[in-house]
């Protein structure tokens, strides 16, 4: 067995990768392209890129031409969250930026099981969404078609704002219900992480957690902030 696994009576349960996966909302936006650049010399495997169309949320952000600008400038994969009104409507467009996951909120697509096999038929991964009110159930029928689920634990349109705690037993009876259907899908959660709630939310059964402003900000470098940031979720195991 390797270092981190456990026994479940006679079964093997390896411990999941944990990645942290900047959100570049909280970045400086006249340097995207160097911090995005910044994020990758630090070791992320995957940026978070926050589309806002102002009526979904109550911010409007970048559009589909930010993943293409920044698709030459880093090999990480390039997370498009849209955080928009029928978002069926772009998917082409961000897949054709480059995006490799594209994810949408659940309560955006009247026909989320189609949104879902679009995306993937564009060969980009799907993620799905949900907001901090809205039920797990919600997802029951389209578990299978997705290759990420998103937890968001702030209601979305800002960074900075305070984790919801309420979230984390949603995040509990989800990682439960993927490992009843034998799915290992990644679980990530998006919104108010930072030292204290980044080792709550793997310990509740998350594996990628989207970080902004714990990651973007005057306190530190990108490369230490993950860096305490992958701290403090090993120390907290
Ligand atoms: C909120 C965005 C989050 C946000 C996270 O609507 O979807 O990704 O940027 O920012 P922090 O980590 O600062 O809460």
């Amino acid at each position: 067995m390797s270092q981190g696994d456990t026994l479940v009576g006679n079964k093997r349960k390896t411990k999941p990768r944990i990645t942290i996966e900047p959100s570049i909302l909280a970045a400086d936006h006249a340097r995207l392209g160097e911090q995005a650049q910044e994020a990758e010399s630090a070791g992320a495997s995957a940026i978070q890129v926050d589309i806002m169309d102002g009526h979904f949320v109550p911010n409007i952000t970048f559009g589909w031409g930010l993943i293409r600008a920044l698709r030459p400038l880093v090999g990480l994969a390039l997370d498009a969250h849209l955080m928009i009104l029928q978002p069926e409507r772009y998917l082409a467009e961000f897949a054709a930026a480059g995006a490799d996951r594209i994810i949408v909120h659940q309560e955006t697509c009247p026909h989320l099981h189609r949104t879902l096999q679009s995306i993937r038929q564009l060969g980009v991964k799907a993620g799905v969404a949900l907001n901090p009110e809205t039920p797990l159930d919600t997802l029951e029928e389209v578990l299978e078609l997705a290759d990420l689920i998103q937890v968001m634990t702030v209601s979305p349109g800002f960074g900075g704002q305070a984790f919801i705690h309420s979230q984390l037993a949603k995040i509990r009876r989800l990682r439960n219900i993927l490992e009843a259907r034998g799915l290992e899908t990644p679980i990530a959660v998006d919104g108010g992480i930072d030292l204290t709630t980044a080792p709550l939310a793997v310990q509740a059964g998350a594996t990628v957690l989207v970080a902004g402003s714990s990651v973007y900000n005057k306190v530190g470098s990108v490369a230490d902030n993950l860096a305490a940031l992958y701290a403090s979720v090993e120390m907290g195991e």
